[in-house]
This record gives C-alpha cells, structure tokens and sequence, in this order.
C-alpha cells in the first residue's frame, strides 16, 4: 500500500509538471531568445522586420518634425506629424506580425501609438513649445524603454540570438 501512495504521488508530481510545461509552451510565444547583450530578440520574417524598422525611422522622423515644428511655433505642423502615426497608423498591422509580439512590447507600442494622438490634441490646444516638447520627451520614455528590452531578429538566422 505505502508503496503504491509513493507512486501515486510521483505520477502527481510529473502529471502536474506536464501540465504546467504545456501552459507555459501555449502562453509564452516561442520566437522570443535572450541576446548575449541581455535583451530580448523578436524573431520576424525578413519582411515583418523590415516593416517594423521602416515604421521605426517614421517614428524618428516624426520627433524630429515635432521638436522643428514646435520650436518654430508652428503647431498644425505638429499635430499632422504626430497624428501620422497615431493610432489609425497601428491599425494596419498584420494579425499575424502581432501574435509575434510579446505583451510588454505590444502594450509599449500601442501607448505609444496613442501617445503621439494625445499629443496632435495637444498642439491643437496650445502655442506653447514647452507644453509639446514636455508631452514628446514622456513619449520618449517609451523609445527609451523598448529599445532598452528588445531587439528584432530574422527567424532560422537568428535563433541563436
Ligand atoms: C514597442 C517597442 C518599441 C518602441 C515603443 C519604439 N521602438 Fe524603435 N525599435 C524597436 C526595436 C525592437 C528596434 C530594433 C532594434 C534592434 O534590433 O537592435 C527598433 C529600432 C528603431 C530604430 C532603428 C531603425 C532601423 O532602420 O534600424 C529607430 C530609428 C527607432 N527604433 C526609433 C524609435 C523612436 C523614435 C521611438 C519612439 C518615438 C521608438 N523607436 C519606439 C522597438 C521599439
């Protein structure tokens, strides 16, 4: 009988333990390595790493048009660039690019998406370039937070990290 129980409770433990490494392969997405800097790789296709980066240089090109405009007084200029790439911008991912998406960085993305709407509310709202750049540089904390957890790789070439 003791023996038996001894058993029962093995089988409990690797049963139990199955069961939670089938959660965690469901849950976690699988095309995420650690890089030897710390950060964390996205592995895309060539094709949705491409995008990313192109929508990655409009955000660039966007600040700088914000921080231009704004020093120049010239707010529509500002809440042009920024609704650009506001949340109507975000809806045209692919379903498929953001099921590779860990949590963090789609809720990182979409803030920030939503951010630069706020901001285009903003500049319609003021002529003060303090009040802009103030909003930009929170909006940056974003660039800053991501950039510091993730980095994009290429799947098959990258898997390594
Ligand atoms: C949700 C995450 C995230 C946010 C938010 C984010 N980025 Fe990025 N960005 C990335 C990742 C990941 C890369 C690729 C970095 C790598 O592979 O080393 C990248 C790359 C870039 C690049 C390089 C593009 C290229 O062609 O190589 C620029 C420029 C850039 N980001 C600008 C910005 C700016 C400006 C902001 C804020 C307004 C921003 N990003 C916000 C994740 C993010």
């Amino acid at each position: 009988m003791k023996t038996g129980c001894k058993i029962c409770r093995l089988l409990n433990v690797v049963l139990i333990a199955a069961l939670l490494g089938g959660v965690y392969l469901v849950m976690v997405p699988q095309n995420i390595k650690t890089h030897a800097d710390g950060r964390s790789v996205v592995l895309l296709n060539q094709n949705e790493r491409n995008k990313v980066l192109g929508e990655m240089r409009g955000l660039l090109e966007t600040v700088q048009v914000v921080v231009q405009a704004a020093t120049m007084g010239d707010m529509e200029a500002v809440a042009a660039a920024s609704s650009a790439v506001g949340m109507a911008a975000a809806q045209a991912e692919s379903p498929a690019l953001i099921a590779k998406l860990p949590f963090e960085f789609k809720t990182l993305g979409m803030s920030t998406h939503r951010a630069f709407d706020s901001l285009a509310e903003t500049a319609q709202g003021t002529d003060d370039p303090t009040v802009v750049l103030t909003e930009l540089g929170n909006i940056m904390d974003n660039c800053v937070a991501c950039h510091s957890g993730y980095r994009l790789g290429v799947e098959g070439a990258d898997n390594e990290g």
